[in-house]
């Protein structure tokens, strides 16, 4: 049997929430799925993978949803993951569940979790703080125990069917003087949206707003334009007010 960590994790919140409910066991198979997106792992009956996106407009992001169908899942228990920055996250946990089902996992376990918004970083700033890691260890330990004792069933998941619809938030980042053309985030964003000779031109038509591309910069060169952010946060602060608490469902 074996453990796995598989996430797709732009800013690094979804992964930090996905580490945290595998730390209880001692030796996790980690799979990134911006740096490994044609995954050949043949999953067996026995291992049990945490899978783990954050929320886009209350779904799945298209490139993890495309990425996650193509894995072959071959039984294996599932315990999905969904991570959002305190607004809502809709219908991403029931989009999931209907992908890794398609990919041959069966769901027994499901968390969603807050992370600070990536976009927005004064929602839900610095979480997940010291109460969430409780509370997701204590989720940790359950799920680790119902999987292992063999008693899971089913989860169900809330959400509706007929997902909400997500065109995309008109938030792409470019990049400033301190670029040096190092090439790294074209390297690694994971939908080829920069070009390596001018970074400064993102590709509108290509670009998810994932931000990646921010937060892999090593010369913090690359940015959203500051008055559209303020703006949008504006406008949106109300959804935000609430805090929102991580749930279990088992
Ligand atoms: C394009 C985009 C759309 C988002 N949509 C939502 C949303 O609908 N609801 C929400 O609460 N947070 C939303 N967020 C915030 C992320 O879900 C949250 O910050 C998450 O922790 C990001 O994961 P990461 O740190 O692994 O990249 C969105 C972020 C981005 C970049």
């Amino acid at each position: 049997m074996s453990i796995y960590s598989v996430f797709f994790s732009p800013t690094g919140g979804t992964s930090k929430v996905n580490s945290i409910l595998t730390g209880v066991y001692d030796d996790v198979k980690v799979i990134d799925l911006i740096e490994n997106n044609e995954c050949s792992e043949n999953f067996c009956e026995n291992d049990i993978v945490y899978i783990a996106v954050p929320s886009f407009g209350g779904r799945v992001p298209g490139y993890a949803a495309d990425v996650i169908s193509k894995l072959h899942g071959g039984n294996a228990l599932a315990v999905i993951v969904c991570v959002y920055g305190n607004r809502a996250y809709e219908d991403t946990l029931i989009e999931l569940k209907n992908i890794v089902k398609k990919a041959g996992f069966k769901t027994a376990a499901a968390v969603s979790a807050v992370a600070e918004h990536s976009i927005m970083h004064r929602f839900a700033k610095g979480r997940p703080d010291n109460d969430d890691v409780k509370q997701l260890e204590e989720f940790a330990k359950k799920v680790k125990s119902v999987l292992t004792s063999g008693n899971y069933h089913d989860v169900q998941v809330p959400g509706n069917i007929s997902y909400k619809e997500f065109k995309g938030v008109p938030m792409i980042p470019s990049s400033n003087s301190k670029c040096t053309k190092c090439g790294i985030c074209a390297a690694k964003c994971p939908v080829h949206a920069i070009p390596i000779e001018s970074p400064e031109k993102t590709d509108k038509d290509k670009c998810i707003s994932c931000m990646h591309c921010i937060s892999v910069c090593p010369e913090n060169a690359r940015s959203l334009n500051k008055l559209m952010v303020e703006a949008a946060s504006l406008k949106m602060h109300k959804l935000f007010e609430e805090r929102k608490e991580n749930e279990l469902f088992i």
